[in-house]
């Protein structure tokens, strides 16, 4: 036989489940902004500042040292066990044998999803949302339901009796993200409390991405004093129950680009999450982890300054857009985004491009966080205000071009 008499090879592609998945409409949008000079970036979640030098400095005093070789699967006992004590001052009593350290949040929301579900599982998550929380329990087979948060008068609102009825004795896990990204969404500790009983009647997992928890801007219960967190599900659930909680040194400490994060799990996964730790990465980069041990024991001062200043942000912008004709904004309670509506949003995705083409403005359509997010768009604030005056001029001129609805 002749290499020509051979089949022809058809095109190799990925699983249909991987193949199905939303490419990011984000970069879509910075894709249409290439080639253009000076856009001003507001579409990605961080912030302009550098990683603090306090935390700089551990790391680099760390690879002098030789930090640099393997570590346990669920992170040093060292940063366990300071994540534990940073945990238990937030949410009470927690031990290192709950705490596993992760490659960064994505990374702990992808073990998170290992470990509970698998293919053909119904999977029940609350948008509009990041999309890798609905993305990734598609990837291991499973079917995502959404519950959409309502917009009103009082901001993004979700009716808890419609996310009852979605989860079904039948749901194997909630993926819930509060303070949420992209709306700013905070879920009451009443509304917890009572999704909390709901799943432990129905053995459903809960994974609480609260990788946020730390960016609130509403006042403490009783003191008036600012809360140090917004609600977590930790403060009601017991460590060994249905809940896996997610969290990241990206926000509360700016190290988006360490890849370094944390989850709090029952005991009982922690044998079976160290596997999956094994054969996804194998453990978080040595030096890294020396680096989150400074971050969680000499940084809260740090974050609670980077918290005031990024209210200061959220006001200034929410002023500054207020002034805009048909712009409906509201000042969210948490996270760093302004998520709003604006002439032309119900196509977000060719406005955005629009945007960043025409006046070199650049913020994410409000349909990359699912359908339900269309009508909107994203703005990041966590930046200075004079970049934030500079884009929302930039707005101006494009809502008032010639030819503009
Ligand atoms: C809701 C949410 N969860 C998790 C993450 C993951 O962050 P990282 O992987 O940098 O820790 C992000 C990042 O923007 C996010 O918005």
């Amino acid at each position: 036989m002749s290499d020509l008499d051979l089949p022809v090879p058809s095109i190799p592609t990925a699983r249909d489940a991987v193949r199905a998945l939303r490419s990011s409409q984000i970069r879509e949008v910075a894709n249409a902004g290439f080639g253009v000079e000076d856009v001003l970036p507001f579409w990605f979640g961080e912030s302009d500042r550098v990683t603090p030098a306090f935390i700089r400095d551990a790391a680099s005093t760390a690879l002098a040292a030789g930090a640099t070789f393997y570590t346990h699967n669920l992170g040093i006992a060292p940063l366990r066990a300071a994540l534990a004590g940073y945990v238990g001052g937030l949410h009470g009593a927690t031990s290192l044998d709950h705490v596993a350290v992760t490659s960064a949040g994505v990374n702990a929301l992808m073990l998170a999803a290992q470990l509970v579900v698998g293919a053909g599982d119904r999977v029940v998550a609350v948008t509009p949302l990041w999309p890798n929380l609905v993305e990734i329990p598609k990837i291991l087979g499973a079917h995502v339901e959404t519950i959409a948060l309502g917009y009103g008068e009082r901001g993004w609102q979700l009716d808890v009796e419609q996310l009852l009825a979605a989860l079904t004795p039948d749901t194997r896990m909630l993926m819930i993200n509060s303070p949420n990204n992209p709306t700013g969404w905070v879920m009451s500790r009443d509304d917890q409390r009572t999704v909390l009983d709901h799943c432990r009647r129905h053995g459903i997992w809960i994974v609480a991405d609260e990788v946020y928890e730390r960016l609130y801007y509403a006042d403490a219960d009783t003191t008036g004093a600012p809360a140090r967190t917004a609600p977590s599900f930790l403060d009601l659930a017991g460590r060994d129950e249905r809940v896996i909680c997610v969290n990241s040194f990206s926000k509360a400490w700016l190290m988006t680009g360490w890849r370094l994060g944390w989850i709090v799990a029952p005991t009982a996964l922690m044998e079976d999450l160290a596997k999956l730790v094994e054969y996804n990465t194998s453990c978080a980069p040595s030096f890294v982890q020396q680096a989150g041990i400074a971050a969680v024991q000499q940084g809260e001062r740090f974050t609670q300054e980077l918290v005031l200043d990024l209210k200061a942000s959220r006001d200034h912008l929410v002023r500054a857009l207020s002034t805009v004709p048909g712009v409906d904004v509201k000042a969210p309670p948490g996270a760093m985004y302004l998520f709003f509506a604006m002439p032309g949003a119900s196509h977000s995705l060719e406005l955005c491009k629009a945007l960043v083409r025409e006046v070199g403005l650049g913020v994410a359509p409000g349909s990359a966080f699912g359908p339900q997010g269309e009508g909107f768009v994203r703005w990041c604030y966590a930046c200075d205000t004079a970049r934030l005056d500079a884009g929302v001029e930039r707005l101006k001129r494009f809502l008032g071009r010639p030819g503009a609805a």
